[in-house]
């Protein structure tokens, strides 16, 4: 995607494990602050993910396809070496509860000493989606519950998909 001179673009980084109602608005919102955020899919191999990065960044960047504000990529390694590479200085996270904030203040604080070029931006969840996660996401489907309206279509196929296969 083509960046305008002093365009604002942002990063939002995640596993995405998967890409949840959440996360979307979210970065919808976010489009009222930046020019462009690059939803950016990070390996996290540690965490032994449901889909593999491919498929993450697959489903995320068709339920993203008719904005064309938001890019769609991967990384691995660090997320700073990636901003960096990219020439953006803005993290764009989501908070949504107290418990969020332990984690990500260490994460927003890692991330300032390892690059005093990176800035990390906040905005609180909608209140619609505060009990949302991926975590959730994933074991309510594994169990046979219903995710609908919870996460976008393709998301909720791959994972009626997924599940079926387990069985
Ligand atoms: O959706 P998540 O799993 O909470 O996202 C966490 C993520 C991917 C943003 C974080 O683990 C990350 O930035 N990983 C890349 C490796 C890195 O830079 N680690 C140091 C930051 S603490």
């Amino acid at each position: 995607m083509e960046k305008k001179m002093n365009s604002k673009v942002a990063i939002y980084p995640g596993s995405f494990d998967p890409l949840t109602k959440g996360h979307m608005a979210l970065v919808e919102r976010g489009l009222a602050m930046f020019d462009t955020i690059i939803v950016a899919v990070a390996e996290s191999r540690s965490k032994s993910p449901l889909f593999s990065l491919e498929e993450r960044v697959a489903l995320t960047r068709e339920a993203f396809a008719p904005n064309k504000k938001i890019q769609v990529e991967s990384f691995s390694g660090l997320l700073i070496d990636y901003a960096q590479e990219c020439g953006v200085s803005v993290v764009l996270r989501g908070l949504r509860a107290v418990s969020d904030f332990e984690y990500e203040f260490q994460m927003a604080l890692m991330n300032r000493k390892l690059s005093k070029k990176i800035q990390t931006v906040f905005l609180m969840s909608d209140l619609q989606w505060m009990y949302l996660s991926s975590t959730m996401i994933r074991d309510v489907a594994l169990h046979g519950g219903d995710v609908k309206g919870l996460v976008p279509e393709c998301v909720f196929t791959a994972l009626k998909e997924r599940m079926q296969n387990k069985s």
